[in-house]
């Protein structure tokens, strides 16, 4: 048996108490995903790595493995699959998800009438159709055990149109409002919801738009894939949407002042018995 090299601090085993014993993680073979590995394997959860290509995914769940010593498996599923939570369900042992992790997507910039229908109908797949099918399916067994964490990765292209970005950043706005409702209904039930805008993060998926930009580099407002993860980390719990980056931060605050009224005027109707 190996032995863990996680930190042993009371807010470790905390979150391993309200979040353990494993997390499942889309998108883990590089990137943010990956590093979102990391730091759940760091506060000694084990780890299901999903992703598509077999050979990166095996690599990125044995250097887990080897890292931090707990139990990390590659889960080798095609998230454009509409059975993709089956496929997902056949290889993770039934009630050992305390923690979900949303975070794969296909990249797409340029102009929407240029792209391929299909390559857009498959980024909407991954971050839209397999994202609900994954929260919904882990969501309600958590909901059940009375505790749990979901987390979806949004972008800052979700707050406002962009060109270039259409596709793209609907999807993220998909992402940003489902997370955020799902903070609302899903607290009572004791699951912790967070959409969480990263800020510009230097991944492979950001390198193969950003021109010479290297691997392993922080620059400007450009940070690494390990400063990102654990921002979302600790912002779990706290609040219905979060972000690494001041601006984007204060401008998701904005937004949930505006929900945080609308959720008030809804209960305080639901309790005079006026329904909605
Ligand atoms: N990096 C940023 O600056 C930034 C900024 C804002 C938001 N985000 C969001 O953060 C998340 C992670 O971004 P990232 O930059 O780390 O992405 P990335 O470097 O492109 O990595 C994404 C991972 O998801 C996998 N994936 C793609 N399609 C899949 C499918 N059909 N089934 C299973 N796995 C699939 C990719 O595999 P392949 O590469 O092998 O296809 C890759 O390993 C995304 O949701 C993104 O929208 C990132």
């Amino acid at each position: 048996m190996a032995t863990r090299r996680t930190t042993r601090d009371s807010s470790a085993v905390a979150f391993r108490e309200r979040y353990g014993p494993a997390a499942l993680v889309t998108g883990a073979a590089q990137g943010i995903g990956r590093a979102f590995a990391d730091a759940l394997a760091a506060r000694g959860l084990d780890v299901f790595l999903l992703d598509v290509k077999p050979e990166p995914l095996a690599r990125a769940a044995a250097e887990v493995a080897e890292q931090f010593g707990v139990a990390a498996t590659p889960v080798v599923v095609d998230l454009t699959r509409r059975d993709c939570l089956d496929a997902v369900r056949a290889a993770v042992p039934t009630d050992s998800i305390g923690l979900v992790v949303c975070n794969a997507a296909l990249g797409q910039e340029g102009p929407f009438l240029e792209a391929e229908l299909e390559s857009l109908h498959r980024a909407i797949d991954v971050a839209c159709h397999a994202t609900v099918s994954l929260l919904h399916g882990f969501g309600r067994e958590m909901a059940a055990r009375g505790r749990g964490g979901l987390v979806v990765l949004a972008s800052g292209t979700a707050l406002q149109g962009s060109p270039r970005y259409a596709n793209y950043g609907a999807t993220k706005a998909f992402n940003l409002v489902l997370g955020e409702s799902l903070w609302y209904e899903l607290r009572d039930h004791g699951v912790d919801v967070l959409a969480f805008v990263p800020g510009p993060t230097n991944t492979p998926g950001l390198r193969s738009t950003v021109p010479g930009l290297k691997e392993g580099v922080a620059v400007g407002p450009i940070r690494l894939p390990a400063e990102t993860a654990e921002a979302a980390v600790r912002a779990l719990g706290r609040a219905a949407s979060a972000s690494r980056e001041k601006d984007l931060a204060a401008r998701l605050a904005a937004r949930r002042r505006r929900a945080d009224a609308n959720a008030a005027r809804d209960w305080k109707r639901e309790a005079k018995g006026e329904g909605r």
